[in-house]
């Protein structure tokens, strides 16, 4: 108990608090400051302590932390079903092994790494300490053609939870990739399961990527990628990243289709591939074409140069001048 009311000082304290100012206000022996202080800091917080001038936070410790989570969100729905691990293969394949097993809609996967974690196309997602990785399992009742603009509207609910988190705000890149300025801040991989009995979904798995805290990324990705603290100049709060990221997946399994043109509005106010020149790669085909907007269920539509307009709706999209692609 002392030592929380000791982080609690120290946190509402910008600068330096003396050890005598904090046995005062609570009442304890000097002796019992500095052994909270050692408690904290063996706990990750770290903590200066400057001759005459007493104790400053400088950083409090970067885990994952369900109670921190659940702070940030009293009584959600869906806190019974978090989960977080240190490492895992993928959260996407173990959340995709949760629902088969019939685990409710609202199951939140969370880890500090990824050994295996996964990208679009059947490509690998650098997934190193740090960043937030995160599956969550959605149960909707909706027929699979109405869920074909779930992914974008995934790429808006993740770019509100970023905003609020630490007010970076980040626009899109078609169809579901969060970038600031031309580098990428955040993936996110949608998975259907279908029962094909019923031909509904059975379940979604929304599993999203953010380059949050990394001090340095992989060489690969380095020149093409961004991360919060980059952008902020400081680490960011991942419990309360993680916690926005659930309300804002919440709202969006509540709302996907009442709310539609609400997310398409916001899609469209933010996505900057309309107007690059683009690379179009489906079944090992390219093509090149000019983006000119985005259509009524957020699909991307393209003119190629025999002049002819056409519906983008899935394959992989490069822009000009972005990850690399600059011919
Ligand atoms: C992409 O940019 O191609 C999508 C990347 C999606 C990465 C996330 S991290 C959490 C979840 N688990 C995975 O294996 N992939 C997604």
């Amino acid at each position: 108990m002392t030592t929380e009311e000791v982080l609690k000082l120290l946190q509402a304290s910008p600068a330096h608090i003396s050890g005598e100012q904090i046995s005062k206000s609570l009442n304890i022996s000097r002796a019992a400051v500095w052994k909270a202080v050692k408690q904290l800091q063996q706990a990750g917080y770290e903590i200066e302590a400057a001759p005459r001038r007493g104790y400053r936070l400088a950083s409090v410790p970067d885990r994952l932390d369900a109670a921190k989570i659940a702070a940030c969100l009293p009584d959600h729905p869906w806190l019974p079903n978090l989960q977080i691990f240190e490492e895992i293969g993928s959260t996407n394949t173990y959340a995709k092994q949760l629902a088969a097993e019939g685990a409710p809609g609202g199951t939140v996967i969370l880890a500090e790494r990824q050994t295996a974690g996964r990208g679009r196309l059947g490509r690998s997602f650098c997934s190193e300490p740090g960043g937030l990785y995160m599956s969550v399992i959605l149960r909707p009742s909706e027929k699979p053609e109405s869920l074909m603009h779930l992914t974008a509207a995934a790429a808006v609910a993740a770019m509100r939870a970023v905003e609020e988190s630490c007010g970076v705000k980040a626009d899109i890149k078609w169809t579901n990739d969060l970038v600031v300025g031309r580098r990428k801040l955040c993936g996110i991989l949608t998975e259907l399961s279908m029962d094909f009995d019923t031909r509904l979904v059975d379940a979604v798995i929304v599993g999203i990527g953010i380059n949050c805290n990394q001090t340095s990324l992989d060489p690969a990705i380095s020149d093409m990628a961004t991360t919060l603290r980059h952008e902020t100049g400081a680490a960011v709060d991942r419990n309360l990243l993680a916690a926005n990221l659930v309300c804002a997946f919440y709202a969006l399994s509540e709302t996907l289709l009442s709310q539609k043109e609400n997310w398409l509005r916001r899609f469209r106010e933010r996505c900057i591939t309309p107007g690059q020149d683009v690379m179009l790669l489906r079944g090992g085909e390219v093509r090149y074409a000019h983006a000119e907007a985005i259509g009524p269920d957020a699909e991307l539509i393209v003119r190629l140069p025999d002049g002819s307009a056409e519906s983008i709706a899935s394959g992989e999209v490069s822009v000009r001048g972005m990850y690399g692609y600059t011919n």
